[in-house]
């Protein structure tokens, strides 16, 4: 069954009751501060670095789940009954006459009623100021006065995540806090008076009658979320904490007369003082930054406007690729909700989601260049800012760090290197950030290795580092050596794990010199034709000779090492056995090196290619999408690592991972097999299960990573919503590949590969200070093949759109057949 629907119009989820299968989220903020907001208002926020400056505590894997958050209680006077309520529904699970949230753009709108008292709570993020608003109207709908108290509620993160989890002894004695305006205005300030400059703010706009900062004293200390002692008892005690857990809570006091309407402003910042700043008067914290943040938000009004900039700032965006279509799930999946995912984790990488607790990832070197590739039309100067970023930690022999942390962008000694895959995806979020903008002169740019300044050298360089690196790192079959585990985490062949509890991936132990991926080095050659095209355009003739051979040499390696007969191999164990062949007892056929070899056009020329695919449709296809590999390993294998240590069926052992679905996509475009290319599309696509969602359980809205697969007894249920490299891909293979409005080198590349039954779409792209309007025919009902294409009434040799930069309008017509 559905539990709501999505309002095109405004771009919204409007989810219709509140018992969603799990909370289904959204994300506030667009560039340093940030919340993760739920249906019920649950979640918390974090300025830049969901583990070192979380303002809101937020217990993960708790019961019930998703409690803690930003609340408000209600309670009617006594005349009315007394009536006790939260009208998010959590954390008191109170009965609702209405209830409805829109999750939009960086916003979400929570609006109910009760006892005849609407309420309707809006909260974003403002552009560019690092707060949480939350506007609050109260409206009376009955027929007479009414007098209701309203209680705030947070609870304080002590700063650091881990810390604030974990080390009580010190926790409980630390926590500070100052209250000002007579308890209107409340600040955080554990750590303040020793090394950090920062503190944080919960204020509302209105006189209050009261307050609490201590924990214990507003719910009483056996008591949960749903059982407030203060909001029970009616009155605020006005308690300051003293160690132990700070929070923040207002007690308002209402009167509205029948169809009255109230607003309050609750504002949740970050502010910060420069060092020699700190002080308004000894023990009295500079009150400056805060100030600065009330006088812009602290009224209805500016909140609105607030609200009606960010909603701007999303059409613009948004506006950059849209998409008009008969299917209705595809034109708003691929035009807005996979287009906003691509932004989100381009913000988290994988840091802070429902799954990931914002403690343990920092940016992924082969995430965050995966995820340009889906975003990279929406800014692309922040774009090139992260690439810029991303190519500091990579080593000066080409390998890389294999995640940094954002705050201090330097490298994670913890991980360290060694996935050799990681350099090749530089090569191909370079180039697509390239292709997108036409700025070559990125690769002019100094940038360090290792985050060291004094070896610091071109980006061009660092791509040719990274290029060699496969080049000069293969194994005794002329395949890349994998290292520890490639784009696959979990297939660790070097990794000899016997120890619960250690981690498969960086418990090196077993340096082999031997285990090859197949996958590695079909990226390769899916990626190296870029890196030639970069150094014929800036002139490296000799370097992309040099790189044409490495690439042909390597096609032929895959073709005599890497193939089983009927699909790609996967890779060899450190033992110089096979993995993902016909030979093996599980584990004989896997998605990825049958995915990214078809991609990179190995086997079109000689039928393995569609045999490739023919396999993985009749191996590892299901009805909710692609399983990544069969037969699911049974047993642990201690020379394959991680991948066999799931139960079959999830992640990586057989889980359906979405990720390189729309590999698959892409490379049954490489065939012209468009019904077949949308139909992998399809399966994993949220929009389409949406009457799923019992059994899907996961935001319709969003990808999640996996999906149960077959073997799994919780077959099609989703897993890990949001940060995933399936929204950049999917991104990619419904826009460039099935739709077919691709950037290359020279312009914009129009190629649609479309099921046959799909009679034409339209796509407005913005592309390098220009706007086509592309209207594509398929009344032929043709899969693929562009018959004729007219730029601005003109034919057009050719199907690429040159980058006109004039900052209009043109027309393009296509037709198909
Ligand atoms: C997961 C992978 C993930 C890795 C990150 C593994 O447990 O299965 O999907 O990439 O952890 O460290
Ligand atoms: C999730 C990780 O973030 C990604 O880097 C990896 O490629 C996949 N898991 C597959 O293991």
């Amino acid at each position: 069954m559905q539990y709501g629907y999505f309002d095109d119009n405004a771009r919204e989820y409007v989810i219709t009751r509140p018992d969603t299968p799990y909370p289904w989220i959204n994300y506030l903020g667009s560039e340093d501060f940030y919340g993760l907001f739920s249906n019920t208002s649950g979640g918390y926020c974090f300025y830049r670095d969901a583990r070192l400056l979380r303002l809101t505590r937020y217990r993960y894997n708790n019961v019930p789940t998703d409690s803690g958050g930003r609340y408000f209680y209600i309670r009617d006077s006594v005349r009315d009954g007394g009536d006790i309520w939260t009208p998010s529904w959590m954390p008191m699970k109170s009965a609702l006459d209405r209830y409805e949230c829109r999750h939009g753009m960086g916003y979400s709108r929570i609006s109910s009623a009760r006892n005849g008292l609407a309420f309707f709570q809006t909260s974003f993020v403002p552009l560019k100021d690092n707060c949480e608003i939350h506007k609050i109207v109260l409206t009376n709908e009955s027929g007479a006065d009414k007098d209701v108290d309203v209680f705030s509620f947070i609870e304080f993160c002590l700063w650091n995540a881990n810390d604030d989890m974990t080390n009580f002894q010190r926790n409980f004695s630390i926590g500070e806090v100052e209250v000002e305006a007579g308890g209107a205005h409340i600040y955080h300030k554990t750590e303040y008076r020793e090394r950090r400059n920062h503190y944080a703010l919960w204020a509302v706009n209105v006189p209050v009658a009261g307050f609490d900062t201590d924990r214990q004293t507003f719910l009483g200390l056996y008591n949960g979320f749903d059982h407030p002692e203060t909001v029970f008892a009616g009155k605020a005690n006005n308690s300051v904490a003293s160690g132990w857990a700070p929070i923040g809570s207002h007690h308002i006091k209402a009167h509205l007369k029948p169809g009255e309407s109230k607003a309050l402003v609750f504002v949740l910042g970050y502010c910060e003082n420069q060092d020699d700043k700190k002080w308004e008067k000894p023990g009295v914290i500079n009150k400056a930054p805060a100030n600065a943040l009330l006088d812009k938000y602290g009224s209805p009004e500016f909140a609105d406007k607030a609200l009606a900039v960010l909603k701007e700032y999303w059409d613009a965006l948004l506006g950059r690729f849209s998409v008009e279509a008969e299917d209705k799930r595809m034109a708003r999946m691929a035009g807005v909700w996979n287009q906003y995912q691509c932004m989100v984790t381009f913000n988290m990488s994988r840091s802070a989601s429902y799954f990931e607790s914002g403690i343990g990832r920092g940016m992924g070197f082969r995430d965050s260049n995966q995820d340009l590739l889906g975003f990279v039309h929406l800014v692309p100067e922040r774009a090139r800012a992260r690439i810029l970023d991303i190519a500091a930690t990579q080593f000066p022999d080409g390998s890389a760090y294999h995640q940094y942390q954002p705050l201090t962008k330097r490298g994670n000694n913890e991980v360290g290197s060694g996935f050799n895959d990681d350099p090749l995806w530089l090569i191909c979020g370079v180039a697509a950030y390239i292709k997108e903008t036409g700025d070559f002169g990125i690769l002019d740019e100094k940038v360090p290795f290792d985050n060291k300044e004094e070896l610091a050298d071109s980006l061009f360089v660092h791509l040719k580092r990274s290029f060699d690196y496969t080049v000069t790192h293969n194994g005794p079959h002329g395949l890349p050596l994998i290292g520890r585990a490639d784009w696959n985490d979990c297939l660790n062949l070097n990794c000899f794990s016997k120890t619960p509890g250690e981690s498969f991936q960086t418990t090196a132990n077993f340096e082999s010199g031997v285990a090859e991926s197949v996958l590695i080095a079909a990226i390769f050659v899916f990626t190296g034709p870029d890196y030639v095209e970069i150094c014929r355009r800036t002139k490296r003739e000799e370097e992309a000779e040099y790189a044409v051979k490495a690439i042909a040499t390597m096609t032929e390696t895959i073709k005599a090492h890497g193939w089983d007969g009927n699909w790609f191999l996967r890779a060899y164990d450190a033992y110089g056995h096979k993995i993902g062949s016909h030979e093996c007892e599980d584990g004989q056929i896997f998605i990825e090196s049958n995915g990214f070899a078809v991609m990179a056009g190995i086997g079109l020329d000689d039928g393995r290619a569609k045999k490739a695919l023919d396999s993985v449709k009749d191996k590892l296809d299901t009805k909710y999408g692609i399983v990544l590999q069969q037969p699911a390993y049974k047993d642990y294998h201690l020379e394959l690592g991680e991948v066999s240590s799931y139960p079959p069926g999830y992640k990586e052992n057989a889980g359906i991972f979405c990720h390189n679905n729309p590999w698959v996509t892409i490379a049954e475009t490489k065939l012209g097999r468009g019904t077949r290319a949308f139909e992998t599309y399809t399966k994993i696509c949220p929009a389409y299960r949406e009457d799923d969602s019992d059994l899907r359980r996961l935001e319709p809205y969003v990808y999640a990573q996996m999906v149960a697969g077959k073997d799994a007894s919780r077959f099609g249920e989703a897993k890990n919503s949001w940060l995933t490299g399936t929204a950049a891909w999917t991104f990619v293979s419904i826009s460039q590949y099935i739709l077919g409005v691709r950037p290359v080198f020279d312009g914009l590349l129009i190629d649609p590969c479309i099921p046959a039954s799909m009679k034409g779409f339209s796509v407005i792209r913005h592309f390098q200070n220009a706007v086509y309007r592309i209207a594509v025919d398929n009344s032929a009902g043709v899969e693929k093949g562009v018959k004729s294409l007219t730029l601005d009434g003109k034919p057009l040799n050719g199907a690429v759109l040159p980058a006109l930069g004039d900052g209009r309008t043109h027309e393009v017509k296509v037709v198909m057949g």
